[in-house]
């Protein structure tokens, strides 16, 4: 097969050129980081877990009318996207205390908040990025007061889907990071969600236990994170029930 050309190689995807203008291949490695990749390991498994339930979030949204960037999966680890340019902002949604949150307003962990609250990140890794406000933003021209407001509206909605299919099944959704990218069409420009909605990028606690299954399995070395993603996946439908290793995952079509 001719070797495709890679676009962008990030911590735990790779983007390659898709078969047609406008389209991305995008790539799930079995690469963890945390801790602004100061922490790494290769996790079995993982890439294939999150490339399912990345298309399985997106597939979603879009039925409910939420634009993602997801066309179609198109094997085990890769899924064909739509490209986009990516607002150089990390969107968080908290709905519980967690995390940087938490240190920083000594909250303790898994406090309700008043209503889910959006934080804005800057991407930039050198900088560990940071969290900004809207004032920078717009000051610095990273995004429009047109685009916060779509970007606010289209987070609420994620996180109303997102808390909905994780109630279902006995997870409570803590917290979640998405990313969003401008796609042009025609002289109009639309938000669109992008990149990846999986347990590595969502905190997620079981419901009765406040077990975590999500990535501070690793980032706090709580256990196997393969397990922990399998056992969402399963939840979900994703995964047949019977699966009980993680090391080779049995998709279901
Ligand atoms: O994850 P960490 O404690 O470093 O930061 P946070 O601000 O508490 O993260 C909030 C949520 O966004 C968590 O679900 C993180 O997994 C997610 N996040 C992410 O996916 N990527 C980042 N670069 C930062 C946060």
């Amino acid at each position: 097969m001719a070797r495709r050309k890679k676009v962008y190689e990030g911590k735990a995807k790779i983007l390659y050129e898709g078969p047609e203008p406008g389209t991305l291949v995008q790539y799930f490695k079995d690469d963890a980081t945390a801790f602004n990749a100061q922490k790494k390991d290769v996790i079995d498994g993982k890439g294939v877990l999150n490339n399912r339930l990345s298309e399985f979030f997106m597939t979603g949204l879009t039925q409910i009318g939420v634009p993602t960037h997801f066309i179609k999966r198109l094997n085990m680890r890769e899924q064909l996207i739509r490209s986009v340019e990516i607002i150089p902002l990390e969107v968080i949604v908290r709905n519980y205390a967690a995390g940087t949150m938490s240190q920083r307003l000594g909250l303790e962990e898994g406090t309700q908040l008043p209503r889910p609250i959006i934080e804005f990140c800057l991407k930039d890794d050198a900088l560990g990025d940071p969290l900004v406000a809207e004032e920078h933003i717009l000051a610095f021209g990273w995004a429009s007061q047109q685009d916060l407001d779509d970007m606010i509206a289209l987070a609420l909605r994620v996180n109303d889907f997102m808390s909905g299919c994780m109630f279902a099944v006995g997870i409570k959704l803590v917290d979640f990071k998405i990313e969003i990218g401008r796609v042009w069409e025609g002289e109009f420009q639309r938000l669109i969600i992008a990149d990846e909605i999986s347990p590595d990028s969502c905190r997620l606690w079981d419901m009765e236990t406040g077990q975590r299954l999500d990535k501070d399995v690793f980032r706090r070395d709580l256990g196997n994170l393969a397990d922990a993603y399998t056992e969402v996946a399963r939840r979900l439908g994703v995964l047949p029930s019977n699966v009980t290793h993680t090391t080779k995952p049995t998709l279901i079509n």
